[in-house]
């Protein structure tokens, strides 16, 4: 759309394509550095932990990391999240994480080393697809009950915002949690448990 004479579609289109141009950049000067890890370096930083700066999160956001080839997300639950999940307990398979899904000092109500922050593997527990994070309270096609969490495209199944399953769906159980720790109030390490940093 043209205004004032300038044509910002295409200021949007080449901003964008600068953007990747950049992205592009950074893949390529990482590749050889690959290349030169010897095949055990290669499997170790495969395998390594992973840094995830929860700074800027806000109540209600997702962030997303990839830990050995797996998306892994941080959720920063509002007061309002955490003080919806006992109410559901009754629309769960697992409501207290009896299943070994989740690390002992995870095994709490929340999942979670803190209430504030929860961090799950990001697959399907069903077939191993990758659910998609639905905030919203009550959406039209997740019902009225629907406090937020997460829905599995592939055959249907929910979790709720501390990763427990739903009764009735085919995921047989919880989202894993996997081990992780605070380096500080603004660090997580994933891929390390708490206490073994
Ligand atoms: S893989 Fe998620 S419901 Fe089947």
């Amino acid at each position: 759309m043209s205004t004032d004479g300038v044509d910002t579609s295409k200021r949007r289109f080449l901003t964008a394509a600068t953007s990747v141009v950049g992205g592009v950049g950074v893949v390529a000067a990482l590749v050889p550095f690959v290349n030169s890890m010897s095949p055990s370096d290669r499997a170790k930083a495969a395998g390594a932990p992973v840094e995830a700066d929860i700074s800027k999160m806000k109540p209600g956001e997702q962030l997303t990391v990839e830990w050995r080839g797996k998306p892994v997300w941080i959720i920063r639950r509002s007061e309002q999240n955490l003080a919806d999940l006992p109410g559901i307990d009754n629309m769960l398979t697992d409501p207290n994480s009896e299943s070994a899904q989740q690390p002992d000092y995870a095994t709490n109500p929340g999942r979670s080393i803190k209430p504030e922050y929860v961090v799950l593997v990001g697959i399907c527990t069903h077939l191993g697809c990758s659910p998609t994070f639905r905030p919203e309270l009550a959406p039209a096609d997740l019902g009225a009950d629907w406090k937020g969490g997460f829905f599995c495209p592939c055959h249907g199944s929910r979790f709720d915002l501390a990763g427990r399953v739903f009764s009735g769906v085919p995921a047989p159980t919880n989202l894993v949690v996997p081990p992780y720790t605070f380096l500080s109030e603004t660090k997580i390490l994933v891929g390390v448990d708490q206490g073994a940093a």
